[in-house]
């Protein structure tokens, strides 16, 4: 049985603007930061895809042929609202869990994120390596996966938060929140903006 692991308590802000920003589909895109192994960070748009259930872990997907999948397990992941003009920087451990994987649990949370994903999102794992010189268009004419069986190179990529910085600029003057976990538990104080 899955144990419940108690929700964070960052989890009821980040609800509270996910709902006050659903009317902005633009809203689920934020900034994924990685380490290269030469120092630089690596920082790209990605789609949030909420959590995985029973837990804290963010959920994305990526193609597990991309550059982010070798650059180590350590990450900041940063949202902008912009409706409610907050930002939240989430900083934490990935998880790249691909076909290989020797969790069921988690082999079930990516083949039902395969099947969540629209047509053309699901074709994207069957293109050309990334990153690699450009291919003839003929490469990309291809037929539409099955929506059950996930791509070989379809990789769902959880992230662990260890650390989250909550500024809202609406207030005067403005709020920010660091939560940080500690021995299992989160700590959560207010700091200047
Ligand atoms: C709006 C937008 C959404 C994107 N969503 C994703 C996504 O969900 N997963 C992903 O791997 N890349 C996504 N990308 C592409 C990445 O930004 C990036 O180009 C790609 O993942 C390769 O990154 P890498 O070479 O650092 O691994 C998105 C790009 C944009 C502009």
């Amino acid at each position: 049985m899955m144990t419940e692991i108690p929700l964070a308590p960052w989890r009821s802000p980040l609800a509270h603007a996910l709902h006050r920003n659903r009317s902005l589909p633009n809203s689920r895109y934020a900034q994924l930061a990685t380490v290269r192994s030469d120092g630089f960070p690596a920082n790209r748009t990605i789609v949030v895809r909420g959590f995985l259930p029973g837990g804290n872990q963010l959920r994305f997907v990526t193609d597990g042929r991309s550059e982010k999948v070798g650059q180590g397990d350590r990450a900041e992941l940063c949202w902008y609202f912009p409706k409610t003009r907050e930002q939240f920087r989430i900083r934490g451990r990935l998880r790249f869990v691909d076909g290989g994987s020797g969790d069921e649990g988690l082999l079930k949370a990516r083949r039902m994120l395969w099947h969540e994903l629209s047509d053309g999102a699901r074709l994207s794992f069957l293109w050309p390596e990334p990153g690699m010189g450009r291919s003839a268009p003929e490469a990309f004419v291809i037929e539409p996966p099955d929506n059950m069986i996930p791509a070989e190179d379809f990789c769902l990529l959880l992230m662990e938060p260890i650390y989250v910085d909550h500024l809202e600029l609406r207030g005067e003057p403005q709020n920010r929140s660091i939560y940080r976990l500690e021995d299992g538990e989160w700590e959560m104080g207010d700091v200047n903006p």
